[in-house]
């Protein structure tokens, strides 16, 4: 199927893509780390006390002698704190659960949830996997693109919004869909797309969800399946049952 669909991107006019068309379009470029002003050992990072008091609940989780374990939660706070990671949060953390720093770049380059340069204040995360592209998730995008000017890995000018495509999120059930940042947004047409753009741009929270009316992965309308008591076990099998 991932071939078919390369296939007929290549063949569709107007849509011709990469054939690699995922998150390797946003996080591949930064796996070797490069210095620049916004993003060196020199830049100054703090945990707030707020979060300083978080970690300390979060390391009282684990036992002595595996507090690394808790080096995701870290990096996820230092990332909420500061919008993305930095160099020099990777290097808070290592200090923190007393590790060598390649322990914390091994993990924050690995995961595609750490985001390794500056984004906009809205990151947009369209997912186009099958279950998702079959439902139109090529449109979704092309919609996202237009309404905000710019393509897959860019940030807008207002720093609002930066736009990825990413593989399966895990709602396939609600295609299609698409994350900003810890909401989803599913069964979106290229209309539901628009007008929760125009929402956040207009400093409202758009509702998460599905927008076809649905209330979570149910079916719509009538149930399909189901639908009776279940057979017991030995149906069909034992002519007595
Ligand atoms: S394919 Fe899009 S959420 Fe699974």
């Amino acid at each position: 199927m991932f071939a078919i669909k390369q296939i007929g991107r290549f063949c569709n006019k107007g849509l011709i893509r990469n054939l690699q068309t995922t998150a390797a379009v946003q996080h591949d470029a930064l796996f070797v780390h490069r210095d620049t002003a916004e993003d060196n050992p020199n830049v100054e990072f703090e945990f707030t006390p707020e979060n300083q008091k978080r970690i300390e609940a979060i390391l009282s989780i684990y036992p002595d002698g595996h507090k690394r374990a808790a080096m995701i939660p870290l990096l996820d706070l230092a990332q909420r704190q500061y919008g993305w990671l930095p160099l020099s949060a990777m290097h808070k953390v290592a200090d923190i659960l007393e590790l060598p720093r390649m322990r914390v770049y091994e993990v924050a380059t690995f995961y595609t949830m750490f985001i390794r340069k500056p984004i906009g204040k809205n990151h947009i995360q369209v997912c186009t996997t099958t279950p998702c592209w079959l439902r139109g998730s090529d449109e979704i995008l092309q919609t996202i693109k237009c309404q905000l000017g710019i393509e897959v890995g860019e940030t807008t000018k207002d720093k609002l919004f930066t736009l990825s495509e990413v593989e399966c999120l895990g709602a396939c059930v609600n295609a299609p869909m698409v994350q900003i940042n810890d909401d989803y947004y599913e069964d979106l047409t290229a209309d539901d797309a628009c007008q929760i753009l125009n929402d956040i741009k207009c400093g409202n929270k758009p509702r998460a969800g599905p927008r076809n009316g649905r209330y979570a992965a149910e079916p719509i309308g009538e149930p399909t399946s189901l639908k009776c008591e279940p057979p017991g076990p030995g149906f069909g099998v034992r002519s007595d049952l």
